[in-house]
């Protein structure tokens, strides 16, 4: 399977910025499609980016998307808003989302479950604190998120795409080393496959926290890490470009 490397914006970006970035992104991605591409950007710039990606092979999605499905939600966005706009993904339970916004295994469910109606992919975001990992709970805090989401999207679990970011890695410059990874990689790999009941059904498992284009290569190697799930070195395009050109080479 090809691998996947989706850049997470942030709340970064302006009209002239996406536009350079995007410029050179698209001029410098390797030929032949040998790996997968995408940016999730800020909501408000989708249309913007529909017509700059539009004949290109970047695809692009958002960082979050309500789990009701139309009505009286101000300031919400819907699936249906993010398909409209063409996007092939959505971020769901981002940590940063689990932290700031207060949203529960449940929530992140519904919402990766409302994505999936509308034809968009849910990036389920899974991962554990530095206090969970020193705790020893790091596979049981991982495992209790992704059962989360298996359960509600049932049979369309080959669907979703699954990212592993430790909370302790993002944004800290502070990578899970390859074996860190792709421990936790291997066990998600199992309950993806439990639940998919064959291997060759289950979806890519992104790394994501501080890959850049120096540990890209050594964390892409690893057998269960499909590919990633990059913040800071998404916003720079020689960082990007390096990413991606790990990512084919795999
Ligand atoms: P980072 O962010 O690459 O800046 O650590 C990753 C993420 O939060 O998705």
């Amino acid at each position: 399977m090809k691998k996947l490397v989706v850049g997470n914006w942030k709340m970064n970006g302006s009209l002239g910025a996406n536009r350079q970035l995007l410029e050179s992104v698209v001029a410098g991605m390797p030929k032949g499609e040998l790996c997968d591409a995408a940016v999730c950007v800020p909501s408000i710039y989708l249309f913007q980016i529909q017509d700059l990606l539009g004949k290109t092979d970047l695809k692009w999605g958002a960082q979050d998307v309500s789990a009701h499905e139309q009505g009286a939600y101000t300031g919400e966005i819907s699936a249906a808003m993010l398909r409209d706009l063409g996007c092939r993904f959505t971020l769901v339970g981002h940590s940063e989302r689990r932290l700031y916004h207060g949203e529960s295994d449940q929530i992140v469910a519904a919402k990766a479950q409302r994505a999936l109606s509308c034809g968009v992919a849910p990036i389920v975001c899974v991962g554990e604190s530095l206090a969970e990992r020193e705790a020893g709970e790091t596979m049981t805090v991982v495992k209790r998120q992704l059962a989360a989401v298996i359960h509600a999207v049932g049979h369309c679990v080959s669907e979703i795409v699954v990212a592993y970011e430790p909370v302790w890695a993002i944004g800290t410059g502070r990578t899970a080393s390859p074996e860190q990874a792709q421990e936790v990689h291997a066990v998600l790999r199992n309950q993806l496959i439990a639940a998919c009941g064959h291997s060759s059904a289950v979806p890519r498992i992104l790394y994501g926290g501080s890959m850049n284009a120096t540990n890209a290569t050594d964390l892409l190697a690893q057998p269960d890490i499909d590919g990633g799930l990059i913040g800071g070195a998404s916003l720079k395009a020689a960082d990007f470009l390096s990413i991606l050109s790990a990512a084919s080479a795999e």
